[in-house]
């Protein structure tokens, strides 16, 4: 696995941070896709893409009346996010193919790579796209419309890349082939640290959102007119996110605004609009809506761009993956606040479960994000021994 996590190092890595820049469809995306599919061919797996955009590399053919084990993850990326979230579910991937290759393990049944896009939501705004539109859960119609801050639309940068926006949409097809499927994925947050495990198993994904806030006033002259004059969109703004901290500790929920656009721009002008974007997440579904409508109210427009309910993943394949990857000891069983396509996929009721690899920070969506070599290593095992099992 070490040669192909070199191999993907340098691409969209900005040289001043470390961290990368992999929207999707970019120049670097297509490079990671382009990655896939070598790794694909070079393996001699039957290298598929959706209507969707995502990717597939089957060991074996699989059919509604066979349908496979599939396995993998994403690699586009957060703006300036890690170099493991998402990347290392589809390099694990290919590395278990090939150990059970070296094992001269026979499976039952079709065993597939999936690399799914888009699954950040950072060029367009909604998280899991390939998996959303893969299951039907984003409509085709609502995604070709959206647009990134460029001003084009998914329809034209899909048309750009050589792809046909009139066939996205669910795809019942594909979605047949999946009898079950597993991502790995490094942990974001310190579970397994404090747990003392190099692996754990996903237990549920808390219910999650984004909102855009904009909020509107009147752009005038920052120095000529007075404070008394001023229609300032930047004030009640600013009241929303300090009232989204004081909420979200009193509901022991999370929120962050991490994405603000202010127009015109000018250091010496008041601004017009303010557009900010409010993630909030929670384990109560009920809590985090109550944060969004508490702190929404001198929003003059607010929009759902998306709302993930909670999953919990089935009990008996999530006990299966804790025993088969945990060695003597079951594996831990650990929540997140992370969204991810198992999530999606479980939903959308394709038998799903998570790995989890050590975070000795548990920072993420940063450059500071990291995984030990050893760690990813004992991952890559505990995901082969998982598909040995679930493919016998
Ligand atoms: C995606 O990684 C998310 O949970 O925001
Ligand atoms: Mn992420
Ligand atoms: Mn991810
Ligand atoms: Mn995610």
């Amino acid at each position: 696995m070490g040669a192909m996590l070199e191999r993907l190092a340098p691409i969209g890595r900005d040289p001043e941070t470390g961290g990368y820049l992999r929207d999707a469809w970019s120049d670097a995306d297509l490079e990671l896709r382009e990655w896939f599919a070598g790794e694909a061919t070079s393996r001699g797996l039957d290298l598929r893409e959706d209507r969707n955009g995502n990717l597939w590399a089957w060991w074996g053919s699989p059919s509604r009346e066979r349908p496979g084990v599939v396995t993998g993850s994403h690699l586009d990326s957060v703006r300036q996010g890690g170099a493991y979230d998402g990347p290392l579910g589809v390099v694990s991937a290919f590395a278990a193919l090939d150990l059970l290759k070296e094992r001269a393990v026979t499976p039952s049944v079709p065993v597939g790579v999936a690399c799914f896009t888009d699954e950040e939501g950072a060029r367009f705004g909604v998280p899991c796209m390939g998996s959303r539109l893969l299951t039907g859960a984003l409509s085709p119609d609502r995604a070709l419309g959206l647009t990134d801050d460029d001003g084009d639309t998914l329809a034209e940068v899909l048309r750009r890349a050589g792809r046909k926006p009139h066939e996205t949409g669910r795809d019942d097809e594909t979605l047949a082939t999946v009898g079950t499927f597993v991502e790995l994925h490094v942990e974001q947050g310190r579970g397994l640290v404090t747990e003392g495990r190099p692996v754990g198993v996903a237990g549920a994904i808390w219910p999650h959102g984004r909102w855009r806030l904009d909020f509107r006033g009147r752009a005038d002259h920052a120095g000529t007119t007075r404070l008394a004059d001023r229609d300032d969109p930047m004030l009640p703004f600013a009241r929303m996110t300090l009232a989204a901290r004081q909420a979200a500790q009193r509901l022991g929920v999370v929120a962050t605004v991490g994405k603000v656009r202010v127009s015109p721009g000018s250091a010496n002008a008041i601004p017009g609009l303010v557009s900010a974007w409010l993630d909030a997440r929670g384990a109560d579904a009920a809590a985090v809506r109550e944060l969004v409508g508490e702190v929404s109210g001198e929003a003059s427009e607010v929009r759902e761009e998306s709302w993930t309910p909670e999953v919990v993943f089935a009990e008996a394949l999530r006990d299966r993956l804790a025993r088969v990857a945990g060695g003597d000891t079951p594996a831990p069983i650990l929540p997140t606040g992370a969204g991810h396509d198992a999530g999606i996929l479980a939903a959308a009721g394709i038998p799903s479960a998570m790995l989890f690899v050590r975070n000795p920070t548990g920072v993420s969506h940063s450059p500071g994000e990291h995984a030990e070599r050893a760690d990813c290593e004992a991952g890559v095992v505990a995901l082969a021994d998982v598909l040995e099992d679930l493919c016998r």
